[in-house]
């Protein structure tokens, strides 16, 4: 295979284990691990946040980068990822990216102002890295995540044109868009032909993920329906029309899971472990939950679990509004809450949590420890979303027999097949579906849920079906070598 060799540049500013805030992380690391499966020489590309240094440093070697916006002292310290050993550079400027704040918001939550130099600082990196500027041979093909390396297929074309390597980029949320003050544009060295303004201009700032959109040669969505579902105003955050100029040019592939680390066989977290064959296990790990949460140990209560970022997206503030409903429907209903996000809702899950002791644990918080934890102990997984470009949660919880029951948009839709008696009949479901964004339609897919958990035949072939699902990321790094020759026959065209 001709692609066998290529050399491809993944830039992410989060790559699990080395920083880390949602889905991304974990997409990027397990993406790279699988391309180098099929034969693809891979680097990873990430900031060096002191989290990330902190855990190649020993084994990483150091050189010097150029000036970058006049920041002096840059370096690049290149590594292997700790577990699968795939190399990455650190883009290490102390000033941006170890100041001691989060990645990319400030303590009241909102974006970070200083986002658009440290995210262009990147992609200039990024650059370096990628043209072979630095002490190291450049790449066929850049890979960019989000809005976060938006700018580097544009920056690639100003400093390379037809020589440079092609790019990728792929949308996990249309969201989130790197608005940049348009007065601010001028420090970030990204030099523009005037008819090259309107491509980076959005409502008078400029977009870091509209440069993205314009300038890579492909682009990719984190699965088939939101590739289509952002080609509408209800999805498309305002950048609908730009995708549906760019639909031949756009594939959706789903994402995978790493099926190594997401094991209910394998995880070193849980109380005991356990496969499809035999569920025993599962049963010990719902009671230690109960237990270390103050939860009634009752192996039949039915307990529910919501693992996820407490915002809009997620559902979070529906979710709140549906418990006290749940609860009051049947004594024995549990119920789990492990994420953070939204400083008000955390505090209002915190207090519902003390109207309902023995029933109800609010965990503000996010440890990867207890969302092994919690997806083994629970019986359902609650993941409401108004949109969901891919969802990785839904299926770890199927892959430790928790029963999802999601809203179906985007990835979810794709990956959750609703129950009835004919798609159980044909083994094709896998949890429950509830379309209508609002307490009520929560509620209704939920007593469905728990409707069947109460008959332990018919639940068993349900969690037999979703821990069965082929979700590993073979299938998607082969769809990803496909947009790489895509996107190399574009460039190889003009
Ligand atoms: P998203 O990226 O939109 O948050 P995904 O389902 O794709 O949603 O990925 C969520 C990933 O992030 C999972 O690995 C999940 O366990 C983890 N996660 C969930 N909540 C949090 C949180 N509050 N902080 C950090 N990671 C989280
Ligand atoms: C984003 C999306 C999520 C997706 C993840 C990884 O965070 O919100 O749906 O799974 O990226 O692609």
């Amino acid at each position: 295979m001709t692609s066998s060799r290529l050399r491809v540049l993944i830039a992410a500013t989060e790559i699990y284990p080395l920083a880390k805030t949602g889905g991304l992380a974990d997409a990027a690391a397990a993406l790279g691990a699988a391309l180098v499966e099929i034969g693809f020489d891979v680097h990873f590309v990430m900031p060096a946040y002191a989290q990330a240094l902190e855990q190649i440093w020993a084994d990483g070697s150091l050189q010097p980068l150029p000036n970058i916006n006049g920041l002096e002292g840059g370096m690049l310290l290149s590594g292997k990822m700790p577990d699968s050993g795939v190399p990455v550079h650190l883009v290490d400027l102390p000033t941006l990216y170890r100041d001691g704040g989060e990645l990319y918001v400030d303590a009241s939550g909102q974006a970070r102002g200083d986002n658009p130099q440290r995210f262009a600082a990147f992609a200039h990196a990024a650059c370096e890295l990628a043209l072979g500027d630095l002490e190291l041979p450049g790449f066929d093909i850049v890979h960019c995540n989000d809005w976060q390396a938006g700018l580097i297929p544009l920056l690639l074309q100003i400093r390379a044109g037809a020589e440079a390597p092609a790019t990728v980029f792929t949308i996990h949320n249309m969201a989130f868009q790197g608005q940049c003050p348009a007065e601010q544009w001028g420090e970030l060295g990204v030099p523009l032909r005037p008819e090259q303004w309107p491509r980076v201009e959005y409502y008078g700032q400029a977009s870091f993920l509209k440069a993205g959109l314009e300038f890579a040669d492909q682009l990719t969505a984190v699965s088939p329906r939101y590739a289509e579902e952002i080609q509408t105003s209800e999805f498309g955050f305002g950048m609908e029309g730009i995708i549906q100029a760019r639909r031949e040019s756009l594939t959706g592939i789903l994402n995978g899971i790493d099926v190594s680390i997401w094991s209910p066989e394998r995880s070193p977290w849980i109380a005991a472990p356990y496969s499809v064959n035999s569920l025993t296990g599962k049963a010990r790990c719902k009671q230690q939950v109960q237990q270390e949460l103050g939860l009634e140990t009752d192996p039949s209560a039915p307990l529910m679990t919501f693992i996820g970022r407490l915002t809009w997206q997620k559902m979070a503030d529906v979710l709140l509004e549906a418990l006290p409903r749940y609860f009051e429907a049947e004594p024995d209903r549990q119920f789990v809450l492990l994420g953070n996000g939204d400083r008000a809702l955390e505090a209002r899950y915190l207090a519902l949590a003390a109207t309902y002791p023995g029933r109800m644990a609010a965990l503000i918080d996010y440890t990867e420890e207890r969302a092994h934890q919690l997806h083994a102990g629970a019986d359902i997984l609650i993941h409401g979303s108004r949109f969901e470009p891919c969802g990785l949660t839904q299926m770890y919880s199927m892959r430790f027999g928790t029963i999802p029951v999601v809203r179906p948009v985007g990835g979810l839709a794709d990956t959750v097949l609703d129950y009835s008696p004919e798609s159980q009949a044909s083994g094709l479901a896998s949890g429950f579906q509830f379309e209508d964004p609002s307490p009520e339609g929560m509620l209704e897919g939920i007593q469905r849920a728990i409707e069947l958990y109460r008959q332990p035949e018919s639940w068993l072939a349900l969690q037999r079906t979703a821990m069965t699902q082929d979700h590993s990321w073979s299938a998607s790094a082969r769809a990803y070598a496909g947009v790489y020759e895509r996107a190399r026959a574009g460039r190889a065209g003009g």
